[in-house]
């Protein structure tokens, strides 16, 4: 059954949608420009309307609900900084000129917790600001994507908003607290290899976040150490279909972008998505909202000092929310059950001594166990890649 409809702006490769649909809803209007990300809607969502840059709408068919993971591209720490007025990010004005002419109930933006942080918080600003110029409340939430059971340590902020209805008891109404260190297991880490000096983002059972956004360089998956493999296996990089599991897409959601005639940009395609179940989860509270105990919580919002991680108001006042970023604990999915172990490729003998060098110059400690199966996978890779020594 359905329980209503969906127009999706910046669908991407329909993360936001296929979420939204487990949950009941359906996306009868999609939005997107890039055409490796094209080729995939139009496998995934046969039948579904699709109009290409969302600066040339005119307007947008009349739905319940008005979706939109607008490019974070100038708002990520990966990206260029800009911040909202950013020749990407900024074309979250363009949702803003289209609900101008808009019935939705329902509004869902999505973007990196930077955006909460950069230029003193100017993009969340001018979010909230325009919504309320539109008549509508609001209320944000910072999210783990771990709350959903997937071992991807993703944080992104979602925002929902209504012109006749309350978006907190959507998005707040529910808070388990974190997860305990007991639902991580110790038999994967994940990390970026391509770091090593900054923040290695090393995570127990769980990958650090899947990047797509960035506008330097190609997006490349981050590395996994799996202790209890053979040595020379133990240091690996996930392949696209473990990529596309750790966003919760079913394996090969994005096989048709091979068909865009373009370089294989499957890796940002699944790195810019909003991963499934998190959408599932929105979808179900957008279809039978919560109740949020709005006393419950920590005073007015200063929209001029430091925003916090969850809020909600409208053009009457803002309040700072104490929500977690775990609204529940779906079932967790240990990254070494999802991983396919044996169809990971070795991190090769050149980027695994790069890594070291970058570990090594930055002076920074890590588990010994792994910075020691790191020589041995070093030496490994030397004769498995037949390189002169
Ligand atoms: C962060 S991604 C959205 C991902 C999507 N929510 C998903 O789950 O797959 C932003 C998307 O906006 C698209 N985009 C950028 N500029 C656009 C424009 N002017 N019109 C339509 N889409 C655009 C990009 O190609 C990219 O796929």
């Amino acid at each position: 059954m359905t329980v209503g409809t969906v127009a999706s702006l910046f669908a991407g490769v329909g993360g936001i949608d296929l979420g939204l649909q487990a949950a009941g809803w359906e996306t009868v209007f999609v939005s997107e420009s890039w055409r490796p990300a094209r080729c995939v809607l139009a496998e995934r969502f046969p039948g579904v309307a699709t109009d290409g840059d969302v600066r040339e709408l005119a307007a947008i068919p009349d739905t319940d609900v008005v979706a939109a993971g607008f490019p974070c591209t100038d708002l990520s720490q990966a990206g260029s900084m800009e911040g909202i007025a950013g020749e990407n990010s900024s074309l979250v004005r363009q949702v803003f000129r289209l609900l101008s002419s808009s019935e939705a109930e329902w509004v869902v933006l999505e973007n990196v917790p930077n955006m909460l942080v950069l230029h003193g918080g100017a993009a969340i600003r001018e979010i909230v600001d325009s919504l309320e110029t539109l008549g509508y409340r609001w209320a944000y939430r910072t999210v783990d994507t771990r709350f959903t059971g997937l071992p991807q340590r993703r944080r992104r902020v979602l925002v929902v908003a209504s012109r006749s209805r309350r978006p907190q008891d959507v998005l707040l109404a529910d808070d388990a607290g974190p997860r305990s260190a007991d639902d991580f297991d110790d038999r994967a880490y994940g990390f970026y290899w391509t770091e090593g000096r900054g923040g290695l983002g090393w995570v127990r059972d769980a990958i650090p976040t899947l990047k797509g956004g960035s506008t330097i360089g190609l997006p490349s998956a981050p590395a996994v150490y799996l202790p209890g493999r053979p040595q020379g296996r133990r240091i690996v990089m996930p392949v696209i279909a473990d990529g596309e599991r750790l966003q919760g897409f079913p394996a090969g959601w994005t096989a048709a972008a091979a068909r865009s005639g373009e370089r294989d940009h499957r890796w940002k395609l699944v790195g810019n998505a909003v991963p499934v179940p998190v959408a599932r989860w929105l979808g179900r509270r957008l279809a039978d909202p919560g109740d949020h105990h709005d006393e419950r919580h920590g005073g007015r919002l200063d929209r001029q000092g430091r925003w916090p991680a969850a809020a909600w108001g409208g053009s009457d006042g803002a309040w700072v929310s104490a929500v977690s970023e775990w609204p529940v604990h779906e079932s967790y999915v240990h990254l070494r059950d999802l991983l396919d172990a044996d169809a990971a490729t070795p991190l090769s003998h050149r980027a695994a001594t790069g890594f070291r060098s970058r570990l090594e110059a930055s002076g920074r400690s890590v588990d010994e166990a792994f910075r020691r199966d790191l020589t041995i996978h070093i030496s490994e890779r030397l004769v498995a890649e037949q390189i002169p020594a």
